[in-house]
């Protein structure tokens, strides 16, 4: 017999029908001699009953020994459950079917962990979950997690090919190139000390494409990037990686707006409103401290430094007169805070090269804090005023230089909102999607360590028009031509136009990122070469796929919807990789280990 139907199909109007069904013993339960086993496959559950007074005695003997897992097939009828008996967690919660035949297809051994209790599994400690994921993955959240991501990348396909776009598949053994993260090398048996590099995403490729006249590329490409990870960074992960040609920042707005709302109502069925707002990165880092602003909640980072010009508070007064700034923000409801949380937040002010964080706890109507004595009356009355101080704030204060200033309260403003949203005191409505295009950032930023520039995306942005002059002049207030999508905290992706002419190019390479002329032959002589015979103008843009699918399944780790991912030491338990070759391998290679042990072979 082959299975009729899925599990998730069977209802009322089946009555009477004989059907066959094969999965997983999803439970077991013996209500007084009659066996009932819920079945579960990739669709759903159904409930299936075992009478011994209707089966042969063998076959009722060997369902009893079934353990949960095993891989069964049965044959049988479907008849309406008993009144009082149904249940609506299920879709066939109405009926159940009476089993006349069964074959065992495979016995599982007991497992390591539950899969059929959320509540249970959702607990166990994610290294063992890691270690057994295709038991893992068996788990109802985790099939729709991997359900939604296919659906995710069927739509985006479909919709970049209605727009005109073509998929083009770029080469994973690339060239080492070394800008920006570290990479993975491999080295080639055919010449030894030469080193193919696994691309950290095909931004070459796909630049050489519009060179080569593709004009609209598009591609869910496979990155790698040998890097600090983190819930939100994989050393491998997917892109939705685009690049078109004759367009401007607006093509490319347009187009990622309607590529989400498209995801967006496939997925979730939710129309999102487009355009979405513009900020400028200035504007961000001025009112949340940072480059990917969570808008959801308030808590907006206030300026101080005019009233606080020629403060008698020297921390204060000093910073504005060596050109600082004084920010603070009002973290309501949060005077109560921990000696702890107070330490935690300095830290994080201390990490920024900050000597402390002063702060105010507005508690039984009075201000309590060290500072507040040095603080004239206008001062103190110009923060009751712009920070709207009432009973039970914390106020938290940086000052610095802008940056500095903006980033320390935007971290501090995102620890405060956690440990409100764990009192309970802010919630944030799950459903809501707060879409951004964060635009204008600096072209280049300046490394002291290393006294050169670097760019603040790639070296392929190119510079706003009206600021290209500027690259020799003051090169720190050429804004870029670069964009970045953010939606509810996360970066989701980011790109630019670029440039196409081969000597601003080379301006950017050799005399702001201080390449040195033979080294950027060597890394990049290709693409200059390139750009010299008719490079249209051309501008791009990438998104996380983890990051998009992991916001529309309602996770914060990227894991949850990566079937196969890496714990954050870069390791995958289950095949137990990285791990050690032979020696006759790195003799293949040319290659030896120094401090490892080898393994002989
Ligand atoms: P960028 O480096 O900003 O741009 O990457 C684009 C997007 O890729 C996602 N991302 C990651 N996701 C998971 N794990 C990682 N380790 C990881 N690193 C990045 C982020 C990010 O926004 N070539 C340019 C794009 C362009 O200019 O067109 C690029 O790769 O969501
Ligand atoms: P001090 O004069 O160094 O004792 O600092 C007085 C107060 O100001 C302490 O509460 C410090 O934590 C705080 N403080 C010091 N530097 C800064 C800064 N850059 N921004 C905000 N607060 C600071």
């Amino acid at each position: 017999m082959k299975r009729t139907h899925h599990c998730n199909e069977l209802r009322a109007e089946h009555a009477g029908q004989t059907v066959t069904l094969t999965g997983w013993v999803h439970s077991k339960r013996d209500l007084g001699g009659v066996l009932f086993i819920d079945l579960r496959d990739r669709e759903g559950r159904t409930q299936t009953v075992f009478d011994p007074a209707d089966l042969a005695p063998a076959v009722f003997e060997s369902a009893t020994k079934l353990h949960s897992e095993s891989v069964i097939e049965i044959t049988g009828k479907v008849r309406v459950r008993p009144t009082g008996t149904d249940n609506a967690k299920i879709a066939t919660g109405q009926i159940e079917v009476l089993v006349k035949e069964l074959t065992i297809l495979n016995h599982s051994e007991v497992l390591p962990f539950p899969v059929d209790d959320p509540e249970v599994a959702n607990k166990v400690n994610e290294e063992l979950r890691l270690q057994y994921r295709y038991l893992d993955l068996r788990r109802p959240e985790m099939i729709r997690n991997l359900r939604l991501r296919s659906k995710v990348a069927i739509a985006t396909r479909s919709y970049m090919d209605e727009q005109g776009f073509l998929e083009v598949e770029t080469p994973t053994l690339f060239k080492s190139t070394p800008e920006g993260a570290r990479e993975f090398l491999v080295p080639n048996r055919r010449d030894p000390g030469t080193f193919y590099a696994l691309p950290q995403s095909p931004q070459q490729f796909k630049q050489i494409l519009m060179v080569s006249g593709v004009e609209r590329y598009f591609q869910l490409a496979r990155c790698y990037r040998d890097e600090d990870l983190r819930a939100d960074r994989q050393p491998e992960f997917t892109q939705v990686d685009i690049e078109m040609s004759f367009i401007d920042r607006e093509d490319i707005y347009a187009l990622i707006e309607g590529l989400l709302k498209k995801v967006w109502k496939t997925a979730l069925n939710v129309d999102i409103p487009t355009p979405f707002k513009r900020i400028s990165f200035e504007e961000a880092l001025n009112r949340w401290g940072i480059d990917k602003p969570d808008t959801r909640f308030g808590m907006e980072l206030v300026d101080f430094t005019e009233e606080f010009k020629g403060s008698k508070f020297g921390v204060f007064g000093n910073c504005v007169a060596n050109g600082g700034v004084v920010k603070a923000i009002n973290a309501r409801g949060l005077a109560g805070a921990t000696q702890g949380q107070i330490e935690t937040m300095t830290e994080t002010a201390k990490g920024f090269g900050a000597k402390g964080l002063a702060y105010i706890k507005v508690e039984k109507g009075e201000w309590k804090s060290p500072i507040v004595k040095f603080f004239s009356d206008a001062e103190k009355a110009a923060l009751t005023a712009k920070l709207e101080i009432q009973e039970g704030d914390l106020i938290l204060f940086a000052a610095d230089q802008w940056l500095n200033a903006c980033e320390i309260l935007g971290k501090i403003r995102l620890y405060c909102a956690e440990v409100l949203k764990a009192q309970g005191k802010l919630t944030i409505d799950p459903t809501r999607f707060d879409f951004l295009w964060v635009v204008e950032f600096p072209l280049l930023g300046f490394d002291r360590e290393m006294n050169r520039w670097y760019s603040s995306h790639h070296p392929f942005t190119a510079p706003v028009a009206d600021d290209i002059p500027l690259l020799k002049t003051d090169p720190k207030k050429v804004r870029g031509q670069h964009y970045d999508i953010v939606v509810n905290g996360v970066e989701l992706g980011g790109g630019s136009i670029r440039i196409h002419q081969p000597d601003v190019q080379k301006t950017i390479f050799e005399e702001l990122l201080q390449i040195p002329p033979e080294e950027t032959k060597l890394r990049f002589g290709y693409m200059l070469e390139a750009f010299k015979y008719g490079a249209p103008p051309h501008g791009g843009i990438a998104l996380g796929f983890d990051r998009l699918c992991a916001i529309l399944c309602g996770t914060t780790s990227i894991r949850d919807v990566i079937a196969f991912p890496k714990t954050a030491k870069g390791v995958c338990l289950m095949t137990d990789s990285p791990s050690q070759v032979t020696g006759r391998q790195l003799r293949d290679l040319h290659l030896e280990v120094k401090a490892a042990v080898k393994k002989e072979g």
